[in-house]
């Protein structure tokens, strides 16, 4: 089979539900590169009970949170929610948005790879169509990543942001997870 037909996992490497236990490791993640660079867009580490509070939200919508475990250690993360309130704007409810977080001394191991597909295929189970990649321009490494896996740069949207006393630039990409899917 060819090589994006087939998830690939690491062996040592497995890919399942997050649980409660798992979050002092999530959050970890999260913050590893707060304080350090742009890829997210806060200058303010997250707490525990921000945290906490978010799973509960993600279970609640529905929403995967999924973890890669390496011999009971958490090393990376994915999960997504709407991509905009599909509360408020139900015409957006088969688009979400995704969050991926790999610890970096694990880099390049294909577990990115690996929570993304699982990741998509609970969106395309759960009946989404559009997965979108919001990404900080001078984020390169993760605009390669999302155009291994099969997203397509559809904007880029200057000074949207702000950290570090600098503007910065948003890059939106999108995959289609169920071509030819009607509704
Ligand atoms: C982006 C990230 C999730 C990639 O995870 P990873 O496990 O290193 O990626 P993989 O090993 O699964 O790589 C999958 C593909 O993407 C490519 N890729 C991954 N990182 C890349 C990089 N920095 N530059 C170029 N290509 C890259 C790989 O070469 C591979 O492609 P190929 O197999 O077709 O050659 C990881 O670097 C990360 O967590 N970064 C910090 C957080 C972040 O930026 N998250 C995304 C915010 S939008």
């Amino acid at each position: 089979m060819c090589r994006p037909c087939l998830p690939t996992v690491p062996a040592d490497v497995v890919i399942r539900d997050a649980t409660e236990r798992d979050l002092p490791a999530i959050s970890d993640l999260s913050n590893a590169m707060v304080t350090t660079s742009t890829i997210a867009w806060t200058e303010s580490p997250e707490t525990l009970a921000q945290r906490e509070a978010w799973f509960e939200h993600q279970q609640v919508d529905g929403n995967p949170v999924l973890v890669a475990d390496l011999d009971g250690t958490v090393v990376g993360y994915a999960t997504y929610a709407d991509f905009r309130d599909s509360h408020k704007w139900p015409g957006y409810r088969f688009t979400i948005e995704h969050t991926i977080h790999v610890r970096e001394d694990h880099w390049g191991r294909d577990i990115g790879r690996a929570l993304l597909d699982a990741l998509i295929e609970r969106g395309r189970v759960a009946g989404k169509h559009v997965i979108v990649a919001a990404v900080d321009s001078a984020n390169v490494g993760s605009i390669h990543f999302h155009e291994r896996l099969g997203f397509v740069e559809v904007a880029r949207m200057p000074e949207t942001g702000h950290k570090f006393g600098a503007w910065l630039e948003l890059v939106l990409l999108q995959r289609i997870i169920d071509p030819g899917g009607r509704r």
